[in-house]
């Protein structure tokens, strides 16, 4: 025992455990050898333990010198230990990253592929289109107001027109009014023209809401808003727009283009937009033939809409339209049934869904 030997002897067999774990800690290539290193030193029963053991055999005087040049080595060694370790754990991430490395140049793997749905594909080749005619693309709420659903669109309470719209409603607020889930994508029109002075050229693809589900209505469905304001405004700027359109869309050249009059309290005149089909040997085709089909309402902006958005009627006129998005999805890709759009049945998307990198581009083309 070291107490037992000479003095010299005591710091000889200190040195001698002193460098045996230094040597111990500078050998070791791994974090477990380490820890093997660390506990043969530093351990319960370690060596350098083993000598802190004996201490209380001593003298007073002689615990005191042995105890610090011990406690010295001690700290030490557990110094280097803690300085080894941080170089191996380095190393070890190292070794982990190079062996766990992706390759992101890989293609996907198949069982991981997605697709995109009809819906939003079709809103895409929308925007495409009329962003190359100059639109751009607004948003609203699909939470709205009074005003900007109904009131600032001319639609004034208890206008029959509100019985059509079917609306969701929610809870009354302490001042009596109530929120709604926006009936069509016209209220993006009143908070365009209120944030924006003329000219104004968007158009507003979105959600809309109903209360109303059977098999050609579901609660929730889409629309594209149209809106176009300067000076000179006129109906034939309209029907151009709308005409190139409805080509650009259903890629059929000579798609003919009906404007049917109707009626909307914001537009006057206001027309529906009927698109040319035939039904021949039992399939839906767009294109020159005996039928039509509807695929939206038009009409030119009426004066009171403007008046509500402080837009002047006598300096300022325009034209705005709404469509509906799962119809010109159903018209143009041949599905038959709306609802199969909300199922999401995973074979239906995979049949009718697109893929991410088919981005509609005019000069790549609309269509897969
Ligand atoms: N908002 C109307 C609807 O949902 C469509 C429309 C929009 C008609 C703009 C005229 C102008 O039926």
């Amino acid at each position: 025992m070291w107490v037992e030997a000479e003095g010299g002897k005591q710091m000889e067999q200190l040195e001698t455990i002193r460098a045996e774990a230094l040597a111990a800690v500078a050998a070791a290539d791994s974090l477990d050898a380490l820890e093997a290193a660390r506990v043969a030193a530093l351990g319960k029963k370690g060596s350098i333990s083993g000598l802190m053991a004996t201490l209380g055999k001593m003298d007073a005087e002689a615990r005191k010198a042995a105890g610090a040049a011990l406690n010295a080595v001690k700290d030490e060694v557990a110094a280097a230990i803690a300085a080894a370790k941080g170089g191996l754990e380095a190393k070890a991430l190292d070794a982990r990253l190079a062996r766990e490395r992706v390759d992101v140049t890989l293609p996907a793997r198949p069982e991981a592929e997605g697709r995109v749905h009809p819906i939003a594909q079709v809103m895409e080749e929308i925007a495409a289109i009329f962003a190359n005619m100059g639109f751009e693309v607004a948003e609203g709420p699909d939470i709205e107001d009074d005003f900007h659903n109904f009131s600032a669109l001319n639609i004034p309470a208890e206008h029959p027109a509100r019985q059509m719209h079917d609306t969701f409603y929610f809870g009354e607020r302490p001042d009596g009014s109530r929120h709604l889930l926006r009936t069509h994508t016209s209220p993006v029109q009143i908070r365009t023209m209120l944030a924006n002075q003329p000219p104004i050229r968007i158009i507003a693809p979105g959600r809309t809401y109903r209360c109303d589900s059977d098999m050609t209505h579901t609660p929730m469905f889409h629309q594209v808003e149209g809106l176009v304001i300067d000076r000179t405004t006129h109906m034939g700027h309209l029907k151009g727009t709308l005409i190139e359109f409805v080509r650009a869309f259903f890629e059929v050249d000579d798609v003919p283009v009906r404007f049917r009059p109707s009626f909307f309290p914001f537009t006057e005149p206001s027309a529906e937009i009927d698109i040319g089909c035939s039904r021949e040997g039992g399939g839906l085709k767009i294109g020159p033939g005996a039928g039509w089909l509807e695929i939206g309402g038009s009409g030119m902006v009426h004066p009171n809409v403007l008046k509500a958005c402080g837009i002047d009627p006598d300096e300022y006129q325009g034209f705005a339209f709404g469509m509906g998005v799962e119809r010109m999805a159903m018209l143009k890709y041949g599905i038959p049934d709306l609802r199969t759009f909300f199922d999401s049945d995973l074979r239906w998307l995979k049949h009718y869904g697109f893929l991410a990198t088919d981005v509609p581009t005019l000069s790549g083309g609309l269509t897969r």
